[in-house]
C-alpha cells in the first residue's frame, strides 16, 4: 500500500504525518507500507520512519550516478539517505515532463542498480478507454517499458495501473474495469516471462483509491495493492487505506 505526496507538504507537515500516521499501522503485518514524499522531504521522512514497518520511496529519479544533470537527482542519491523505493512514469510525468518507454527502461535499470524498487505506472487516458484502445496502450507500455528488462530486473519491480482518467477525479475505475486491466497486464508478463513470474508479480492500483473503495478493489484476484494519492496526505484517511 503506497501513498504518493506528488507535489504536497513541507518538511515539518512530513514530521506532523508520521507522527501520527505511525502508530495506526503499526500492527499493520499484512503488507507493505510505503510513503513517497517530495525531494526535500526525504531525509526526514527517512529518519521518522527509522525501525518501522514503513518504507520511503521518490517520486522521481535520473539514470546516471551524478554529473551535470541540472535539476536532477539520481539513484544513488536516494540509496545513499536510505530510500527504498522510487515511482517511474507516473503519468502526470509523462504528460508534462514527456517521460515515455526508453526512460522507463533507464530508470528501471538505474533503480535497481541502487538498491531501490521501482513502481512503474502505466495506464490509459480517457480518450483511449473511450475509442477502445486501452489494451493496446497498456500493451505497449509494457513491451516498451518493462519487456525489455531481464528476467532478474523484472523481478524486483512493482506495477500500477493507473487510469489516467481516474486519477485525482474521484472517478475510480470499477472493481471491474480495474480488474479486467490487471488481468490483461498478468497476461502480458505471463507471456514475456513466464507463469511463475506473473504469479509474482504485483500489481498495484491507481485512481482515487479511498477508505470507502479499497476493499472491493483490494477483493479483486489480480489486484495486490494500491498506489494512493489524495487520500494519502492525511495520516487517519491512509491508515483507514492501509488497514482496510
Ligand atoms: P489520487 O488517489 O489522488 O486519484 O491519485 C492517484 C495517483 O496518481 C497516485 O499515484
Amino acid at each position: 500500500m503506497a501513498g504518493n505526496w506528488k507535489m504536497y507538504k513541507t518538511p515539518a507537515e512530513t514530521h506532523s504525518f508520521f507522527e501520527a500516521f505511525k502508530p495506526l499501522v503499526a500492527a499493520a503485518v499484512n503488507c507493505d507500507i510505503v510513503l513517497c514524499p517530495p525531494f526535500p522531504n526525504l531525509h526526514a521522512a527517512v529518519k521518522e520512519t527509522e525501525g518501522s514497518n514503513i518504507g520511503i520511496g521518490a517520486q522521481n529519479l535520473y539514470w546516471g550516478k551524478e554529473g551535470a544533470v541540472t535539476g536532477e537527482v539520481s539513484g544513488h542519491m536516494l540509496q545513499a539517505i536510505g530510500c527504498q523505493y522510487v515511482i517511474i512514469a507516473h503519468s502526470e510525468r509523462r504528460q508534462y515532463f514527456g517521460e515515455n518507454e526508453p526512460d522507463v527502461v533507464r530508470k528501471v535499470e538505474a533503480a535497481l542498480q541502487y538498491g531501490l524498487t521501482p513502481i512503474v505506472c502505466v495506464g490509459e487516458r480517457l480518450e483511449e478507454r473511450e475509442s477502445g484502445q486501452t489494451e493496446a496502450v497498456l500493451g505497449a507500455m509494457f513491451d516498451g517499458g518493462l519487456a525489455p528488462l531481464t528476467p532478474e530486473q523484472f523481478a524486483k519491480t512493482v506495477i500500477a495501473y493507473e487510469p489516467v482518467w481516474a486519477i485525482g477525479t474521484g472517478k475510480t475505475a470499477t472493481p471491474q474495469i480495474a480488474a479486467d486491466a490487471h488481468r490483461f497486464l498478468r497476461g502480458k508478463v505471463a507471456e514475456k516471462f513466464g507463469a511463475e513470474a506473473a504469479a509474482a508479480a504485483r500489481i498495484l492500483y491507481g485512481g482515487s483509491v479511498k477508505p470507502d473503495n479499497v476493499a472491493h478493489l483490494m477483493a479483486q484476484e489480480d489486484i495486490d495493492g494500491a498506489l494512493v494519492g489524495g487520500a494519502s496526505l492525511d495520516p487517519k484517511v491512509f491508515a483507514a487505506v492501509v488497514n482496510y
